[in-house]
C-alpha cells in the first residue's frame, strides 16, 4: 500500500498500545497489575463533573472557537497568575485537545522540515514522534554524567544550525526528576541569547514531593514581551485526574498562539465545550484534590522505591515528582523490549520498555495504582527475575511455575 513518508515513519505509541493490552488480558479475566499507566486513579473533581454535566443539560452542544471558550482562557489566564505570577491576555493563551495537540500545534507552528528540537533524555515518547510529524527532527541531549539530571552543556552540545526549540519537561516523564532551578535558569538564559523557541512542559508541575515548590520559568527570563519564545504548556489531565477530558492549553506570543489557533482550527477546531467546561469547573472548583493526589503519590513513591532498593541488582533514582520511576534493569537483561514483554507474559505486569523513552536497559514502572498493586506487582517481577526465587508463585488460585532461568 502506498502510504505517506511520514505515515511510514510514526511508531504506535507504546503506552496507549500497552494499556490495551493491558484491557484484552483483564476482559480474559488475567489478574494484571498494570505498572505502565500514565495516570492517576482518583475520581475527577465533583466541580468539573457538575459543569460539564451543567452544560450538558442545556440541550446546546455547539462548535466553540478555535482558540478555547472565554471562560476556559478566563480560567487558565488566573492559573498562569496564581503559579507563574504572570498576567496574560486571552490572546496569549490557546485551549488544545490535551497537552499533547498543545505541543503538537506548537511544534506545527514553529519547525520547518529538517530544523531539530533538542530535549533532554530520558524523553517522553512522543517527542520525538511530534518533530517527525513535521518532518523535523527530534534530538536527544543525554546527561553526560550519566544522570537524569541534565546540564545546560548537555543541551549546548547538541544544538547546530539547524536547531530551531528546546523542550523541557519537569518533573520528567519518565524519571520523575524535577530538574534544578540553575538548570531551568540556564536554559532560559540559553534559549533567549541563542533566540530558540522554549517548550516547558509543565504537565507535572504541581505533583512534586519532599517539600519541593513549582519552578516558574519565568522567574528567569529577561524577555518577558511579546518577542518572548517561551511556550508554556500544561492542562487538566495530571493533576485533576481528568485524561480523558483532553483538555490541555499553551500560554505564550500572541504571534505563536494566533499561528497554532490557525492551524487547531484546521485540524480539529476548538475542543468540545462539555469537556472545556469540565476544565474551567477543576480550575475554578474547590483545590484539595491535587493535594490529596500529590500526598498519595508521595506516599506511593516511597514504597516503590524501598521496594525497588530491596531488590538487589535494581539501580533506581528517588523520583522528585510524578508517578512514575525508571528503574535501571540492566544487570538482569539489556533488552528492555525483551524484558518488558517476557514480564507481561510470565507474570503479567505491565511496564514500559525503557527504550521508548531514549534509554536500553530501563524499564518505566508507575505507581499511580494502588499500593497492593505496587507491592504485588514488584514481588512477582523480583519473582521471575531473581534466580533464587522459589519455584513456585501462587496468583490468587493460580499457581505460575518458573520453566526459565
Ligand atoms: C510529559 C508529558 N507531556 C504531555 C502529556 C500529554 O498530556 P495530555 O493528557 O494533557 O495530552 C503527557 C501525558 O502522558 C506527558 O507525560
Amino acid at each position: 500500500m502506498s502510504l505517506s513518508h511520514i505515515a511510514k515513519t510514526i511508531s504506535a505509541s507504546p503506552t496507549l498500545k500497552l494499556n490495551e493490552k493491558a484491557a484484552i488480558l483483564r476482559e480474559k479475566g488475567d489478574p494484571v497489575i498494570h505498572l505502565g499507566g500514565g495516570e492517576p486513579k482518583s475520581k475527577v473533581p465533583m466541580d468539573a463533573i457538575l459543569a460539564s454535566a451543567s452544560h450538558l443539560n442545556t440541550g446546546e452542544v455547539r462548535y466553540t472557537p478555535a482558540d478555547g471558550i472565554p471562560a476556559l482562557k478566563k480560567a487558565i489566564i488566573r492559573y498562569t497568575e496564581e503559579f507563574y505570577n504572570r498576567k496574560v491576555a486571552p490572546e496569549n493563551v490557546i485551549a488544545s485537545g490535551g497537552a499533547k495537540q498543545a505541543i503538537m500545534v506548537a511544534l506545527q507552528a514553529i519547525l520547518n522540515p529538517q530544523e531539530e528540537v533538542i530535549y533532554p533524555a530520558p524523553y517522553w515518547v512522543s517527542y520525538p514522534e511530534m518533530a517527525k510529524l513535521c518532518g523535523a527532527v527530534g534530538v536527544a541531549a543525554y546527561p553526560e554524567d550519566g544522570s537524569f539530571y541534565p546540564r545546560i552543556q548537555d543541551i549546548e552540545q547538541r544544538v547546530g544550525s539547524y536547531t530551531k526549540a528546546v523542550i523541557i519537561n519537569s518533573p520528567n516523564n519518565p524519571s520523575g526528576a524535577m530538574y534544578p532551578e540553575e538548570f531551568i535558569a540556564d536554559v532560559v538564559d540559553y534559549c533567549e541569547r541563542k533566540e530558540l523557541y522554549l517548550i516547558m512542559d509543565d504537565i507535572y508541575h504541581r505533583l512534586i514531593f519532599d517539600g519541593k515548590k513549582p519552578i516558574n520559568c519565568y522567574d528567569y527570563a529577561k524577555d518577558l514581551s511579546e518577542k518572548s519564545k517561551i511556550i508554556l504548556i500544561n492542562g487538566v489531565s495530571k493533576q485533576y485526574a481528568m485524561t480523558g477530558f483532553r483538555i490541555g492549553w499553551a500560554v505564550a506570543n500572541k504571534k505563536i498562539i494566533e499561528a497554532m489557533t490557525n492551524i487547531q482550527g484546521h485540524q480539529t477546531s476548538g475542543p468540545s465545550v462539555v469537556l472545556q467546561k469540565a476544565a474551567v469547573g477543576a480550575l475554578n472548583g474547590i483545590q484539595s484534590g491535587v493535594e490529596s493526589l500529590r500526598v498519595t503519590l508521595e506516599n506511593n513513591r516511597n514504597v516503590m522505591i524501598d521496594y525497588l532498593n530491596s531488590f538487589e541488582g535494581v539501580k533506581v533514582t528517588k523520583p522528585d515528582g510524578t508517578f512514575y520511576c525508571f528503574a535501571d534493569f540492566s544487570a538482569y537483561e539489556k533488552n528492555s523490549t525483551k524484558l518488558s514483554g517476557m514480564l507481561i507474559d510470565k507474570v503479567l505486569v505491565l511496564t514500559v520498555p525503557g527504550v521508548e523513552f531514549g534509554m536500553e536497559g530501563f524499564l518505566r514502572l508507575s505507581y499511580c495504582g494502588t499500593i497492593k498493586e505496587i507491592t504485588e506487582g514488584i514481588e512477582r517481577i523480583k519473582w521471575a527475575l531473581d534466580p533464587n526465587s522459589p519455584n513456585e508463585l501462587y496468583i490468587g488460585d493460580r499457581k505460575l511455575v518458573r520453566d526459565w532461568s
